[in-house]
């Protein structure tokens, strides 16, 4: 839970330290610190953790208690002892959250934040392919929505989907859903016979081998840091295991993993095949590294759509909450649960 200490905020919360350093915190906030100070004053009076995901914009994660990836963050939510939970991501992230912790207030500051992925598939879509495969275990990406999740065996994040999926005994056919290239990351990296759903995300699927090449083409040298929904990953495996590009310079990773990576490496050049928002951690945290986008405009817009405005109403008027109900989420804790317990 590195992510936690990495916001100075996180620590008057969860480690109750006497006195915070706030004059320092508020001086990131150029232009914005009338705001940020409300933020904090009423994060205090609610008693409430503001979480962030790692593509939020950078004055968001900035005032956030933790900003980490999709497995980072569910596990944060689990461990906060915080009443309320302000999540800074998108709709199923918020559920997600809402599902591990049933007695706090998960607030989404914007409700239209949803996911491209998440949308591919629904319960009834995913209970027809059941029938399908009736003896199947189904794996389900956290990108999908509670009733999705409520209809799976597994939930798995891109940073211990080949940890869930070898977990499975291997005589057990598997459905995994719903990205097609993170399946055929997974599919390949176990070996394992996996039935997997088409679905994809737009700002993924949009990193093409094309663009990639290009810009490996014009950074040589450079590491490469690549989240498996991208739509380049499949080629890349194909040529690392014939041997025909220097795949000691690819790794594949969860968002969480790339921040990692970064810090821990000897490199100084790294290209970035994701959302663009990961870039504000890896530049905070390596002042003398270099990080490239692989492709400028992979912005997720819903990601984008929270603001600090928004952050701050949701604060004020205790707005959205997301809540699941009762059964879809006593369902899908099962599911959710047995990846945690993985982890
Ligand atoms: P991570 O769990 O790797 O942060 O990915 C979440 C996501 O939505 C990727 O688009
Ligand atoms: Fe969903 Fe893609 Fe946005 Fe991630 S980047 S939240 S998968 S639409």
């Amino acid at each position: 839970m590195e992510g936690f200490r990495e916001n100075v905020l996180t620590e008057q919360l969860l480690v109750s330290l006497p006195e915070s350093p706030l004059a320092q915190t508020l001086s990131q906030f150029n232009g914005h610190r009338e705001l940020a100070e409300e933020i904090l004053r009423l994060k205090q009076e609610r008693n409430a953790v503001i979480l962030a995901h790692n593509y939020q914009v950078p004055e968001v994660q900035d005032i956030a208690d933790f900003v980490g990836d999709s497995l980072g963050l569910s596990q944060a939510a689990a461990k906060t002892p915080a009443k309320v939970i302000v999540f800074c991501g998108v709709h199923f992230m918020a559920e997600t959250a809402s599902i591990i912790c049933p007695d706090k207030t998960v607030l989404l500051p914007d409700l239209a934040a949803g996911c491209s992925l998440a949308a591919t598939i629904n319960a009834e879509q995913l209970k027809t392919w059941k029938r399908e495969h009736p003896n199947a275990v189904v794996v389900s990406y956290i990108n999908t929505t509670a009733e999705v999740k409520a209809e799976s065996d597994y939930v798995c994040t891109s940073s211990n989907a080949v940890k869930v999926v070898n977990s499975i005994p291997r005589d057990r056919e598997i459905l995994f859903l719903p990205d097609l290239f993170l399946g055929a990351y997974v599919k390949e990296k176990t070996g394992r016979d996996m039935e997997i759903w088409p679905g994809e995300c737009h700002v993924h699927a949009g990193i093409t081998p094309d663009i990639v090449n290009q810009k490996l083409a014009e950074n040589a040298g450079a590491e490469f840091l690549v989240h498996p929904e991208c739509g380049c990953v499949t080629q890349f495996m194909y040529f690392a295991e014939k041997g025909d590009f220097n795949s000691q310079l690819t790794h594949v990773f969860s968002t969480e993993g790339m921040v990692r990576h970064a810090r821990e490496s000897a490199s100084s050049k790294f290209l970035v095949a994701t959302e663009t928002g990961i870039l504000h951690r890896m530049r905070k945290q390596n002042p003398d590294k270099t990080f490239l986008p692989v492709k400028d405009d992979a912005v997720c817009q819903y990601m984008k759509s929270i603001t600090l405005e928004k952050v701050a109403t949701s604060l004020r008027n205790m707005v959205h909450e997301v809540h699941v109900p009762e059964d879809v989420a006593d369902r899908s804790r099962r599911a959710i649960g047995r990846m945690l317990e993985l982890a």
